[in-house]
């Protein structure tokens, strides 16, 4: 069992169940079918009369793991009990996907800024992934450095807030990173997503957030150039295979813990072109799974290396 949804279980064991708070078996089993879990080892002890032992309870809480269905279970006990204390727990609730507000619980959406300066196929995934409930998340903010980004029009087309944000003549890159910190911070992401963004950000703005990347190569070959540029360079030097990386951003150019790479063949007749659009498709994959993975907690960073959480972990 995740260990913050124990920790929850548990507050709520000990807070609530006990002689004369009307909280037993029926009554578990009452709520459980309200919220549309049918579930036969309840029936079971229903039908014995068993006793709501804390392994049931843990049970219960198992059988509601769908945060949305979670937030209703733990709405109803706090109207039966009132509001709760929930101390250092309030920390541990984002990895449950919940929030806890005014004595109410909410499903909590994952909140993505991209940056971007160009076409924004990449946006393009993420929205079509939002849109489409793939991805349980929601795009707060779409920035550019570049007025006339096409990255811009898509976001705008689907009713994202859009900041055109362009460097200043002669501006130190520090004092841009700083404005553009002060804008995200009006929208509070949980992950700052680069898409093409055509700029190299200071360590002091990398320090500040949670940012991802893409590049079209299978770093670390290839890193540190972008656009056609990487695609001819993997041609020029035979290369058999290439394809895209997801990779945390760090203080080094196409450098951090890399969290996803999906590949594709180089054939013997291919020009940038035709290699650049092979990449493209496996990079919209990619860029969407890794936003996923990271949204749902899964992605632990041991170094440079990152691991994907299994359930049971
Ligand atoms: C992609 O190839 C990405 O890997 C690189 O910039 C390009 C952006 O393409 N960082 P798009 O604007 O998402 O279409």
């Amino acid at each position: 069992m995740k260990d913050e949804m124990k920790k929850l279980a548990d507050l709520f064991y000990t807070r609530i169940i006990g002689p004369g708070s009307g909280v037993n078996i029926h009554w578990l089993r009452k709520v459980m079918r309200a919220l549309g879990v049918k579930d036969e080892n309840i029936d079971q002890l229903y039908i014995i009369n068993a006793p709501l032992s804390r392994e049931v309870w843990y049970y219960a809480f198992l059988k509601l793991h769908d945060s949305k269905k979670l937030a209703e279970f733990l709405n109803i006990l706090v109207e039966k009990f009132g509001a709760v204390n929930l101390g250092n727990l309030q920390s541990a609730l984002p990895s449950l996907s919940l929030e806890y507000r005014d004595g109410r619980f909410s499903t909590r959406v994952f909140k993505i800024a991209v940056l971007v300066s160009g076409r924004g196929t990449n946006l393009q995934a993420l929205i079509d992934a939002v849109e489409s409930g793939k991805l349980n998340a929601r795009i707060v903010v779409v920035i550019s450095n570049r007025k006339n980004a096409m990255a811009l029009e898509r976001a705008k087309k689907h009713g994202i807030e859009t900041r055109y944000i362009p460097a200043k003549k002669g501006e130190k890159r520090e004092d841009y990173d700083r404005r553009l910190h002060e804008a995200l911070k009006d929208y509070e992401p949980d992950l700052i997503v680069l898409a093409g963004f055509l700029r190299i950000l200071t360590p002091w703005f990398v320090s500040q957030w949670r940012i991802i990347n893409i590049h079209p190569s299978l770093l670390p070959a290839f890193g540190g150039i972008y656009g056609m540029a990487v695609h001819q360079a993997v041609l020029e030097y035979g290369c058999k295979v290439s394809g895209c990386t997801v990779h945390f951003v760090d203080e080094k150019v196409d450098h951090g813990p890399i969290i996803v790479q999906r590949c594709v063949p180089v054939h013997d007749d291919d020009t940038p072109e035709s290699l650049a659009a092979r990449v493209l498709e496996e990079e919209h994959r990619a860029l969407v799974e890794a936003v996923r993975l990271i949204s749902e907690n899964k992605v632990m960073v041991e170094g440079r290396v990152t691991k994907i959480r299994r359930v049971t972990d």
